[in-house]
């Protein structure tokens, strides 16, 4: 990823926090992907009265790009305005290990901090689609 690329997924979530939908917590998180293809696919998190079928700004993010046909995702950037960067969920750590695998997870905040961490970091020997491959079944 060069350094055009990073700006503008940097800034791609940053306007993707403006329009997540989070009229119960107030909290506001933009996320946004750049696909290996060179698109980039934003999302904010999206809340429900019904409180667990709120879903994440990193699952909104992702599923944008599979439901546009990417598969291959070069980096995520996350975006909150918090003291220190965002941290994702675990829920959107077991989906950011399978649908991402490959790529940069890049979490920052409004002020500036930024970290850059691996799937595998987040989500330290996660279940995934090669445990479903090793099962013998019957
Ligand atoms: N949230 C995200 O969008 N991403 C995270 O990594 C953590 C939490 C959302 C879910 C909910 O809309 C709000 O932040 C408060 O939990």
């Amino acid at each position: 990823m060069d350094q055009a690329d990073y700006t503008t997924l940097i800034d791609a979530a940053i306007a993707a926090r403006e329009l997540a939908y989070t009229p119960y917590s107030r909290f506001q998180v933009g996320a946004a992907v750049l696909t290996a293809s060179g698109q980039i696919f934003r999302g904010g998190n999206i809340e429900n009265a019904a409180y667990p079928m709120t879903v994440c700004a990193e699952r909104v993010a992702l599923f944008n790009a599979y439901a546009h046909g990417e598969r291959e995702i070069v980096a995520l950037a996350v975006v909150t305005d918090t003291a220190d960067v965002a941290s994702p969920c675990g829920a959107c750590r077991q989906v950011i290990f399978e649908l991402a695998p490959r790529s940069q997870v890049i979490l920052l905040n409004l002020a500036g901090a930024r970290r850059v961490v691996t799937p595998s970091d987040l989500l330290p020997h996660g279940f995934g689609p090669a445990q479903l491959e090793e099962s013998k079944g019957r």
